[in-house]
C-alpha cells in the first residue's frame, strides 16, 4: 500500500494542516507521479520543477514540456481549475497523454480579480509545501500570471514558456498577463525571433532564449495517428465538401454585441459550410444577445461543443479556411498550411501575417466574407516557430540553470 500521508517538512506543520482545507490534492487523493507518493516526492533527490496550468491553451503547451521535464526533474503539475468543463480540461489530459495534475486548486470562473486572487493564494500554499526550485508557466492566461506572481512573491525563479509575445494592446487581458509575467520571470523562452526582440526592447531582467515554439511538437506528435483516433470527419460528414472551421472566444469579440453580431452576420453570409466548435463563453454571449437562435437557423452552420484536441486538429487540417480569434489556432493554421482569416485588428503572431498566410480582417462583414472566399496564400512557409525541438531545449536550459541536475 502506498503511504498517502505527506510527511511534515520542518517548520511546515501549520501550513500542512491547512492545505486540505484549501486544496484538492489530485482527484483520488495525493497522486503518485512516477510511482511515488506525495511524501516521497517532497523528499525526492531529483530537482523539482513545478508547472502551473489552468486553461485549454496551457495544457496544449504543457504536453511536450512535461515529457522533456520528467526525464530530468521531479515534475509537479498544478491545475488552477480556471477551465473545469470536461471538454476544456480533462479531455486534453487524455488526448495529450498527460498525467492527472498533482494538485487541483478548483478556482473556477469569476471576475479577473477574484480568479487571480484565489489562484495566487492557493498556488502559494502548494509552493510552500512542495518547495520547487523553478516554477514554469505557459502562454498568457490568468493561470499563467497567477503562477508567475505566486512564485515570484515567494522568491522561486519563474520560467515563462512563450515569452515575449506582444500585440501592443494593453486593454487585452492576455497582453497584461504576458507583459507582467515576462517582467517577473527569471527564464524567458521566446517562441519566435520577434518575441525575443520584444523582450530585449523592454529590458526584461530575466535570461532570454530563442527556443522555438513548443506547439510545433504538440501538433507534430499528435498528427501521427489522428486520422485513426478521430471520427469527427465522418461524424460531421465533412468528407467531400469544402468547409470553413470557425473558433471565436476572445472577450474583445464575445463581450461586444456589435462585434459579435458582425461575426454572426459574416458567418451567415459565407454560404459555405461552417463548423463552429463554440467555447461556453461564446454560447453564453450569443444567447444573451439573442444571436444564438440566428446562428442555429443558418443552414450552413454546424455549431458543436468545444472539441477535444485530436478531434479538433483532424477538423483543422482538413479545413479549407480557418476563421478565428484564437492565438493558438492562428499558429496551427500556419503550421498546417491552411489559410487563416483572423477576426482581430492585431496579432502577436506577426510572422503568420508577414508570411502571407494570415489575414487580419477585424469584424468587418464584407472583409470577412471576401477573405474567406478569395484568400488563398501560396507563398512558402518558413520554420518561424523553430524545428520542433523547443521542449528539449527548455528542459536543458533549466538543467543548466540548476547546474547539478540529475
Ligand atoms: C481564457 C483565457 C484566454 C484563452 C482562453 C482559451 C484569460 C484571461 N483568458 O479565456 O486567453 O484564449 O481561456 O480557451 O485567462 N467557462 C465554462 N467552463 C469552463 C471555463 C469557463 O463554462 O470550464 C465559462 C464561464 O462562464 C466563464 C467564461 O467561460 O466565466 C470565461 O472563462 P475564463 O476562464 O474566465 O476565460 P476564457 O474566455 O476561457
Ligand atoms: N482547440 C481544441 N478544441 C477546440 C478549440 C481549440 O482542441 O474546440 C485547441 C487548438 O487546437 C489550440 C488550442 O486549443 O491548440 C488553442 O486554445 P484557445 O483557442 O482556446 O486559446 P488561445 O490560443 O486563443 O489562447
Amino acid at each position: 500500500m502506498l503511504d498517502a500521508t505527506p510527511k511534515m517538512l520542518p517548520g511546515s506543520d501549520e501550513r500542512m494542516s491547512r492545505i486540505p482545507l484549501l486544496l484538492d490534492i489530485g482527484k483520488n487523493g495525493p497522486r503518485q507521479p512516477n510511482g511515488r507518493t506525495a511524501a516521497e516526492r517532497i523528499h525526492a533527490s531529483k530537482h523539482k520543477v513545478l508547472s502551473v496550468v489552468g486553461a485549454r491553451p496551457n495544457f496544449v503547451k504543457l504536453a511536450p514540456v512535461h515529457r522533456a521535464l520528467v526525464k530530468r526533474f521531479d515534475h509537479v503539475i498544478v491545475h488552477t481549475g480556471q477551465h473545469y468543463d470536461y471538454a476544456l480540461s480533462e479531455v486534453f489530459f487524455q488526448h495529450l497523454n498527460l498525467p492527472d495534475p498533482d494538485y487541483e486548486l478548483n478556482v473556477g470562473s469569476g471576475s479577473h480579480g477574484y480568479q487571480l486572487g484565489e489562484m495566487i493564494k492557493k498556488t502559494e500554499e502548494v509552493l510552500l509545501l512542495e518547495k520547487p526550485e523553478i516554477v514554469v508557466v505557459y502562454g498568457d492566461t490568468n493561470s499563467t500570471l497567477a503562477g508567475a506572481l505566486a512564485a515570484a512573491k515567494v522568491r522561486i525563479p519563474v520560467a515563462h514558456v512563450e515569452a515575449g509575445l506582444r500585440c501592443f494592446d494593453m486593454t487585452m487581458a492576455e497582453e497584461i498577463n504576458r507583459v507582467l509575467t515576462d517582467h517577473v520571470a527569471r527564464y524567458l523562452f521566446a517562441p519566435t525571433k520577434t518575441a525575443l526582440r520584444n523582450l530585449v526592447r523592454e529590458h526584461c531582467s530575466g535570461e532570454m532564449f530563442f527556443t522555438g515554439d513548443v506547439m510545433v511538437e504538440t501538433l507534430r506528435e499528435n498528427m501521427k495517428g489522428v486520422g485513426r483516433s478521430s471520427q469527427m470527419i465522418d461524424k460531421l460528414d465533412l468528407g467531400s465538401r469544402p468547409y470553413v472551421l470557425a473558433t471565436i472566444h476572445r472577450s474583445e469579440n464575445t463581450e461586444n454585441r456589435n462585434r459579435l453580431a458582425n461575426i454572426v452576420e459574416a458567418i451567415r453570409r459565407i454560404g459555405k459550410r461552417v463548423i463552429f466548435p463554440a467555447h461556453p463563453r461564446t454560447i453564453k454571449a450569443l444567447t444573451e444577445c439573442g444571436l444564438h437562435k440566428v446562428l442555429m437557423s443558418c443552414s450552413n452552420v454546424t455549431l458543436t461543443s468545444p472539441m477535444g484536441f485530436l478531434d479538433f486538429i483532424e477538423v483543422e487540417r482538413n479545413a479549407n479556411v480557418i476563421l478565428t480569434d484564437s492565438g493558438g489556432v492562428q499558429k496551427e493554421a500556419y503550421l498546417l498550411g491552411i489559410p487563416c482569416v483572423t477576426l482581430r485588428e492585431r496579432t502577436e503572431w506577426v510572422e503568420t501575417v508577414s508570411s502571407g498566410w494570415n489575414r487580419l480582417v477585424g469584424v468587418d462583414v464584407e472583409r470577412i466574407v471576401k477573405a474567406v472566399h478569395s484568400f488563398r496564400p501560396r507563398k512558402p512557409r518558413r520554420a518561424v516557430f523553430g524545428t520542433g525541438k523547443a521542449s528539449e531545449r527548455i528542459a536543458d536550459l533549466l538543467c543548466g540553470g540548476l547546474k547539478h541536475c540529475v
